[in-house]
């Protein structure tokens, strides 16, 4: 009790505050924790069920298990990312009259939740009564932020579209990455000189490995299904997951390349098994499917992540960089993490077996690399 099991910046002080000053409890009795709330926020996993579908039934089993003991009048407000019309099944789970449910979707990112819960760009609210949109918007007035407050349906689809637009900025951004490399550009600079358009913007627009976490794909998956049994075709989307899981090939097929058109017995090490840095969460990450299938091609993948400890299905994760990189036929660095920039990559190339790296982040100067021997090849950068 009173330790955070994730990485994530600022929680463990805000709990020890919490704890501390007994504004913050936990307990696994579901009446002692509801019975006197004036607001229940439900914040459950809601997984990826069968067909990319989202699976509600933990939410509909824990309002079933809460409607009992909840006070008359209070507010049972869902966080969780739900499929439209999910807050009239829990209405009905909760089986209660005098009970108001609401929308309430977040944007936390994982890295910066704590940030991102502080400062917000907007707070979004869904509501059929409005006296229970009023009462919830109060709870965010110190926080400053723009409140939107729609019906139900509206909200839940904000949560689903921004996730997807995100996915699709990346998606965008890798598929230009692409075409760089055929015609000769710095997607870098492109990305530069896009973003400086304000209706474009700058963010989201850094080419990676692929879009992973436990977010984008589930929710992106989920859209599609959602779309798909009301009637509508999301080929867009469709098309945004494809490029992603080409993605993760392209750097397969590079790695493949540098490593000499084969790598079947022979070492590759990489770097970053978390799907962005600043977490320790590896839930679809892109650097794990390109460690799949770099493995069903028969190489033997050493991985190293500063976060991430222990063994791995079918990899071998190291406890340093160096190590991983001890006979490799090539380097991949899959996540972002500041300290891969600073490492001695003289010593790097001395412990390789060939001086190649795939850099999926962008994160080297490809200059240097090779004036340093390296073959080294970016995303987008020639
Ligand atoms: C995301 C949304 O940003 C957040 O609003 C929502 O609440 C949950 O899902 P998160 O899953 O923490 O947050 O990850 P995010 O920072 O959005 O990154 C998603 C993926 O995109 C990562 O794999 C990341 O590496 C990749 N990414 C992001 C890029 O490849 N390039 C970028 O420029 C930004």
């Amino acid at each position: 009790m009173g330790s955070v099991p994730i990485v994530e910046d600022g929680l463990a002080e805000l709990l020890k505050q919490g704890l501390g000053s007994g504004a913050l409890a936990f307990s696994t009795d579901n009446a002692w924790g509801v019975d006197s709330a004036d607001f229940i926020f439900l914040c459950v996993p809601t997984p990826q069920g069968p067909n990319g579908r989202s699976n509600i039934s933990i939410i509909e089993r824990v309002a079933t298990e809460i409607g009992p003991h909840l006070a008359p009048d209070a507010i049972v407000v869902n966080k969780s990312t739900v499929p439209v019309g999910s807050t009239h099944i829990v209405e009905r789970a909760l089986g209660r009259e005098d009970v108001q449910v609401v929308s309430n979707p977040e944007f936390l990112r994982e890295g910066s939740a704590v940030q991102d819960f502080l400062h917000p760009d907007r707070i979004v609210i869904g509501a059929d009564d409005e006296a229970s949109a009023i009462r919830l918007s109060a709870l965010y007035l110190r926080l400053g932020a723009p409140v939107l407050v729609t019906d139900p349906a509206t909200a839940e689809t904000i949560k689903y579209a921004s996730n997807a637009f995100l996915a699709t900025k990346l998606s965008f951004i890798n598929a230009v990455a692409a075409l760089c490399e055929v015609v000769g550009a710095d997607v870098r600079q492109v990305a530069l000189g896009m973003g400086y358009d304000p209706r474009v913007g700058s963010s989201f627009l850094k080419p990676g490995p692929g879009w992973g976490g436990s977010c984008f794909p589930k929710d992106v998956a989920a859209l599609i299904g959602i779309a798909e049994d009301a009637g509508y075709d999301f080929a867009l989307l469709k098309g945004v997951v494809t490029v992603n899981a080409g993605q993760y090939e392209r750097v397969v097929a590079k790695t493949l390349r540098l490593a000499g058109g084969e790598v079947r017995g022979k070492r590759v090490a990489l770097w970053g098994v978390t799907f962005k840095a600043r977490t320790d969460d590896i839930r679809d990450s892109p650097a794990l499917e390109i460690a799949r299938r770099l493995r069903e091609l028969g190489a033997v993948v050493v991985a190293y992540d500063p976060t991430v400890h222990g063994p791995l299905d079918g990899l071998e994760v190291v406890g340093d960089p160096y190590a991983a990189c001890v006979d490799v036929v090539a380097l991949v660095i899959a996540t972002e993490w500041d300290e891969f920039r600073w490492l001695d990559f003289e010593k790097v190339g001395g412990l390789m077996e060939r001086r190649a790296v795939v850099d999926a982040r962008n994160l080297l100067d490809p200059a240097a690399m090779r004036r340093a021997g390296f073959t080294y090849e970016g995303i987008g950068i020639v």
